[in-house]
Order: C-alpha cells, then sequence, then structure tokens
C-alpha cells in the first residue's frame, strides 16, 4: 500500500518534471526561431561608419513636399559595406535624370556603410547626382508612431519566409504614409517624367492586380489610401504567401475604394475616386512571363515598341537576375541603359 504510494507519487512528479521541459523546449525553439531571421540585427556596428539615419537626412521632412522617391534595398549584410548592382544602379540613376527636381532616396535595412577601401564605381556614380541620397533605416525606429508600431515589434515580419521582400513590401507603404511621394521597384528603368501624371497611381498588371512596382501616394487623399494600406496589411500580413503583402494589399484596399474586383473598371475616370489606376502599356507593358524580352536580341525592336508610352520598364528581377548581359549585348535592356543610366553603363561591365 505504503509502497504503491510512493511509487505513484514518483510517477506523478516524473509526468510534471516532463510537462515542465516539453513547455521549456517549446519556448526556447519560439524564441529562437523569433531571432533566427531578423538578419538586419545580425551584426550591430558601433564603428560610425554606418550611413547617416534617414531620420536624420534633412531634405525628407514630413509632408513638406511630394517630390520625393523612395528605393529601399532590404536585403541582409554580413559584412556591413554598401552593395548595389548595376541594374538597381540603373534604376536609381534613371529616376534621378529624369526627375531632377525630384530628391531620390536609396534605403538600407541593414546597417551598410563605407567600411573598407574597395572603390565603389556605381556608388561614387550616383552620388554624383546632386539629388540622390543613401540612408540607413531602422525599421523599428521607422515605425515608431506609425500603425505599425507595435506590429513591427512583435517579430512577425521577421520570421516571414520572404523577409527580404516582404520588408520591402511592408516598407514603400509606411514610406508613402509617413512621407508622401512616389516608391519604385530596383529592377526598373525610368523612361518618363512622374510630373507628367496626375497625383495618386499606380500601374494595372492584369485585370485582376493592380501591381506595385511604382506606386504615388501624395496629399490628403494619398495619406488616406496608404492608411488603408497599412491597416490591410496589419490585418492580412501573410509570412509564407509571397505575393500577399505587395500587390494583394493595394488591389484589396483599391477594390473597397473603387467598388468592384475588376482593374479594367478601376481605369476609368472617377471609379477610384481620386486614385489613378494606370493601363498595363503604362508600367508593365512586357509582363513577368515575357521577361526575356528584355534580354534576348530576337527581341530588341518589339520590346522597344512596346515601352514607347511608358513611364517605366519592370524587368521582374526575381525571374531575370541569373540572366548576366554585358554592356555591348543588343538586346532591349542594354538599350534602355544606354539611353537612361549611361554613367551607371560607363562604370558597369556586366548587367
Ligand atoms: C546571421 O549571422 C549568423 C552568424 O554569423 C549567420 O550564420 C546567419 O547566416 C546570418 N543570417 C543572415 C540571414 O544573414
Ligand atoms: C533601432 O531602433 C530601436 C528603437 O529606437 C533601438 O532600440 C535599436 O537599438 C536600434 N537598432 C540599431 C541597430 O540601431
Ligand atoms: C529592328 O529595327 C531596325 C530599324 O528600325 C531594323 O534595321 C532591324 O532590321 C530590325 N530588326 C529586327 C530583328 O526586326
Amino acid at each position: 500500500m505504503n509502497l504503491r504510494y510512493i511509487n505513484s507519487n514518483i510517477i506523478r512528479k516524473r509526468i510534471f518534471l516532463f510537462l515542465v521541459i516539453i513547455v521549456l523546449l517549446i519556448i526556447f525553439v519560439y524564441s529562437v526561431r523569433n531571432d533566427a531571421k531578423n538578419c538586419f540585427l545580425n551584426y550591430t556596428w558601433t564603428d560610425g561608419k554606418t550611413l547617416q539615419d534617414v531620420s536624420k537626412n534633412i531634405h525628407l521632412k514630413t509632408h513638406s513636399s511630394s517630390k520625393n522617391i523612395f528605393f529601399h534595398e532590404t536585403s541582409c549584410s554580413n559584412d556591413g559595406i554598401i552593395k548595389i548592382n548595376s541594374r538597381q544602379a540603373c534604376a536609381i540613376e534613371s529616376a534621378a535624370r529624369m526627375n531632377p527636381d525630384y530628391n531620390i532616396y536609396l534605403l538600407f535595412t541593414s546597417q551598410v556603410g563605407y567600411r573598407n577601401e574597395t572603390p565603389l564605381p556605381l556608388v561614387d556614380t550616383l552620388l554624383s547626382y546632386h539629388n540622390v541620397h543613401f540612408n540607413y533605416l531602422n525599421i523599428t525606429r521607422y515605425a515608431e508612431s506609425t500603425p505599425l508600431a507595435d506590429w513591427i515589434k512583435n517579430g512577425d515580419l521577421f520570421r516571414s519566409s520572404y523577409v527580404t521582400s516582404h520588408t520591402s513590401d511592408v516598407l514603400r507603404y509606411l514610406s508613402l504614409w509617413k512621407y508622401g511621394g512616389t516608391y519604385m521597384d530596383l529592377d526598373i528603368v525610368m523612361l518618363d517624367k512622374l510630373s507628367k501624371q496626375k497625383p495618386n497611381y499606380a500601374g494595372a498588371e492584369s485585370n485582376k492586380f493592380v501591381a506595385v512596382g511604382i506606386i504615388n501616394f501624395e496629399g490628403e487623399s494619398g495619406h488616406e489610401i496608404a492608411d488603408m494600406c497599412l491597416r490591410d496589411l496589419l490585418k492580412n500580413f501573410n509570412g509564407e504567401d509571397w505575393g500577399n503583402n505587395g500587390p494583394g494589399v493595394l488591389t484589396r484596399v483599391l477594390q473597397k475604394i473603387c467598388g468592384t474586383k475588376d482593374v479594367m473598371k478601376m481605369m476609368i475616370d472617377g471609379v477610384c475616386k481620386n486614385f489613378n489606376v494606370l493601363p498595363i502599356e503604362k508600367c508593365y507593358s512586357i509582363r513577368w512571363p515575357e521577361h526575356r524580352k528584355f534580354f534576348e536580341e530576337a527581341f530588341l525592336n518589339e520590346t522597344l515598341e512596346r515601352l514607347s508610352d511608358s513611364l517605366i520598364a519592370h524587368v521582374w528581377n526575381k525571374h531575370s537576375a541569373a540572366t548576366v548581359l554585358t554592356k555591348e549585348s543588343n538586346v532591349a535592356y542594354i538599350h534602355l541603359a544606354k539611353k537612361y543610366c549611361p554613367k551607371t553603363l560607363s562604370a558597369s561591365e556586366f548587367f
């Protein structure tokens, strides 16, 4: 009797201990997972060589002007050195040349700066334009006093399976919420002046989606739409779905504003109130399944022809990054580069 009692007591203690261990294990795994991918804070540099924080950039003031163009570089850096490739440089140079009275911001989410003696010809090329600015962006600080402040702190974004592209999705809406202006992807070439467009626009990609390779939100009505986008992100963010948080957000918000799911109808003047959904040819004339058309000689004429009325050429880096060109390649992309980003072309060997 007595022995049995002791036995069952031991068993109970063991079960209790077992449960405690399981709970601790779950907490441990969760917390490791929690931090594992916040690669922007992988290294904290204290050598004073990180680019100036964006909050200290005197050109960038809240709602002071909508002549802002934002590019976000959201890859993780393990060496703290500024890196930009030729195609990214071409996007920035073409935007800077085409819009000399706009300020162009390239904002890095990793703490990068000038940390070694190796020359950085593309960086020098871009900074030779008076209107191009490079800054470091600390996401936590950037989101303070915005609707995303608590959400950024809870770390959902850093647990995403696509941290780099989801961070870029989030930041484009956040920058436009904070400052107003125009966001652009780093895989575009700017072919025309922004000032020709009526304020508040994005481009249709199909009859189902409005894409977000370029977005302009300005003035009060632009800020309201940016606010709806941030709230949609908070509600619908999904770290497992690549496209949900970029085009998904703006498309859902516009479905609400315009009262239709049909993007063709959204393009009709007035349907989306103060917002303009631009026709497919304006921004995504060459759609992603055709991305080779920028990079193969056989399509040179066709591609240039199809871009003749476009604001940007979007080259679909996700699909095309592995295609390497030289500056002598007789393809549409290099023709555009010659015309719209000549200094980048001279400073590059490969594209
Ligand atoms: C963060 O740093 C660790 C340790 O150096 C490294 O193993 C890991 O790959 C880094 N993570 C990213 C995403 O760069
Ligand atoms: C980023 O900003 C947060 C909030 O101000 C601060 O706690 C953190 O130390 C900053 N991180 C870096 C790497 O500067
Ligand atoms: C492209 O156009 C140029 C001049 O417009 C012409 O000389 C050339 O033959 C065309 N190339 C092709 C492949 O159609």
